[in-house]
């Protein structure tokens, strides 16, 4: 295109100077003629635009798509790698973290694979052919032109790099003030009751400032970007005129040659640019590529055998097991050894903090033991495929969770083709279906965030409609009774007698009543068995368990009377 306008220009003084020497006459048509070579050359320059339009927008088309590929790819396996973790490991990490890196980093990654590469071809092509075509033109010129522009890149590398660390500032504050909404809107409650709104309202605001100055302060940075461009394209225009005006006088290059190489300087100003700019991407994701890595290259300590087996029998068997929790060392277990036989139905007791939940964990293999062997069947659980472990049993958690989605699909989480009419079954068994079926949209009604539309003692039952739905041969429930009343927990409980005869199941409780139908009950005492036998058993031994039991019942009656 510069080529074009510079011929054309040329042609224009040249014409101006011939048609001063023509003949009045011949003045008319010859201007015609200038017309429609002035038109033609117009028409060129427009198609010469339109190709370059063209090709960008192939380029655009392939490379930045392409990054949007790759970014797409690249978060779902993060996703799918972090699902894959142990329990430990999101203990260990903070949940703002996991998010920022399937979140920012990604994209930073991105911005390395689009536009960095993009604007990185773009600026070598430009710079050969338009250096070279300056080059070819004058290399006096070319030089005094392409002065300032280093300066350009120079610049614009230090402010991006100055935004860079502005705005990783303010990334950090705003997580920082996502993370006090967060938590004072999930515990609104308590802040409530305690009427500390105003303590939290000033707290905000004090990290709302912070996010307000540090804002300021990138926008004050930002704003020299453009002025710099402009500033740096102004002296190289001013420089080319001057020598260039210089040279024309002297006859060594023509008026089109200036106009050519304004245009040239116009085109090389953002590849200028952008070799600070794309500098500094280059480094961001480098750094979050870093951060990526460091979590795609955490290694699931808990892994699903090779060749793993499946359960062949609902028998369990702890043998001398101990457990120590990675991160605080507390032994929560200490070489137990138990046996359980299918059908068999276990209660487990004991005070708060002996060890109940971590036995659930371990026979879920949320985490491995620390020594001694689980067995299911006649296999040890590491031996067993993972997946059929989790899927034959069934598992209330102590901290109940529910998705933000229908009652319906909550409860049918672990089956999803299970149809309504054995979704109610199970809501019956788990003594919920009579509450729901109140609800104005009964099954569909929607839980909210965590099932916050539904009671505790709700929530319980519908996670126990939950595990109970899968059918599991294995069924754990974990103090999931706490929040129901007696006469709701026996009718739960019985279902257990009556309907699932043959499952085994292992139910981790504070109270007492309904204990009375186990098979055998454990008593759990900082992180030992301290006693196990049937209730009459145990009764009869008039240990910790008689003791406890005495005391349940004697309150109990205080409270039915
Ligand atoms: N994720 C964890 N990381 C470190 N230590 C833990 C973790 N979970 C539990 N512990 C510790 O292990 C011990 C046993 O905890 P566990 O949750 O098994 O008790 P529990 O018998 O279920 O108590 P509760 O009746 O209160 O539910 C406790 O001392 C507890 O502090
Ligand atoms: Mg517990």
């Amino acid at each position: 295109m510069p080529q074009v306008i510079r011929d054309g220009l040329n042609y224009v003084s040249d014409s101006i100077k011939q048609f001063d020497l023509a003949p009045e006459n011949e003045k008319e048509s010859f201007s015609e003629i200038v017309n429609d070579a002035l038109f033609q050359y117009g028409l060129k320059v427009i198609g010469l635009a339109i190709l370059m339009g063209i090709f960008m927008y192939f380029m655009r088309q392939t490379i930045i798509v392409v990054s949007r590929l790759v970014e797409y790819d690249l978060r779902k396996d993060l996703f799918a790698h972090y699902e894959k973790l142990d329990t430990a490991f999101f203990k260990r990490n903070k949940t703002g973290d996991l998010m920022a890196r399937i979140t920012e980093d990604v994209s930073k990654v991105r911005m390395y694979l689009g536009p960095a590469i993009l604007y990185g071809l773009n600026l070598t092509t430009l710079f050969i052919v338009v250096i070279s075509a300056m080059l070819n033109v004058s290399v006096k010129l070319t030089l005094w032109t392409l002065l300032p522009l280093p300066f350009l890149s120079i610049s614009i590398y230090v402010v991006s790099s100055l935004i860079h660390k502005k705005s990783e500032l303010i990334q950090i504050q705003l997580a920082k003030l996502n993370s006090i909404s967060q938590e004072v809107f999930s515990g609104i409650r308590v802040v409530k009751s305690y009427n500390k709104e105003n303590q939290f309202v000033d707290h905000f605001d004090d990290a709302c400032q912070d996010y307000k100055n540090k804002s300021m302060d990138l926008a004050r940075i930002n704003a020299l970007f453009f002025p710099l461009m402009i500033l740096m394209i102004g002296i190289s225009v001013a420089i080319t005129v001057y020598v260039g005006g210089l040279e024309v006088s002297k006859g060594n290059i023509s008026y089109g040659n200036i106009a050519e190489f304004i245009i040239y300087v116009n085109y090389l100003t953002w590849p200028f640019t952008s070799v600070g700019w794309i500098a500094s991407i280059i480094q961001q994701a480098d750094a979050s590529q870093k951060r990526i890595n460091d979590f795609l290259k955490t290694e699931p300590s808990i892994k699903n055998p090779v060749n793993g087996t499946k359960i062949n029998s609902a028998k369990i068997e702890f043998k001398n097991v101990s457990f120590v929790y990675p991160d605080t060392g507390i032994k929560a277990l200490k070489n137990i050894n138990l046996t359980i036989n299918p059908g068999e139905k276990i209660a487990i007791i004991g005070k708060t903090a002996s060890g109940k939940s971590t036995m659930a964990d371990l026979l879920l293999r949320m985490y491995d033991t620390t020594e001694g062997d689980i067995y299911i069947g006649d296999q040890n659980i590491k031996d067993l495929e993972l997946k059929d472990l989790r899927d034959k049993i069934g598992y209330v958690p102590q901290d109940v969770f529910l998705f933000s989605d229908t009652i319906e699909n909550n409860i049918k989480f672990g089956v999803p083709e299970a149809s309504l009419e054995s979704v109610m079954a199970n809501a019956k068994y788990a003594s919920i279906h009579r509450e729901i079926d109140q609800l104005p949209e009964k099954y569909e009604t929607k839980v909210g965030e965590r099932g916050v539309t539904l009671s505790g003692g709700q929530k319980q039952r519908v996670s126990i409609a939950r595990a109970f739905l899968k059918n599991p041969d294995i069924l754990i429930l974990d103090d999931c009774l706490s929040a129901v009343d007696a006469t709701t927990e026996n009718e739960v409980l019985s279902y257990l007698n009556e309907v699932i005869q043959d499952k085994t199941a292992l139910i981790i409780t504070h109270r007492a009543y309904g204990l009375l139908n186990f098979d055998k009950v454990i008593v759990l005492d900082e992180g030992n068995i301290v006693e196990m036998g049937s209730h009459e058993e145990l009764m009869d031994s008039k240990g910790q368990y008689f003791e406890w039991f005495e005391q349940q019942n004697h309150d109990f009656e205080i409270h039915e009377r």
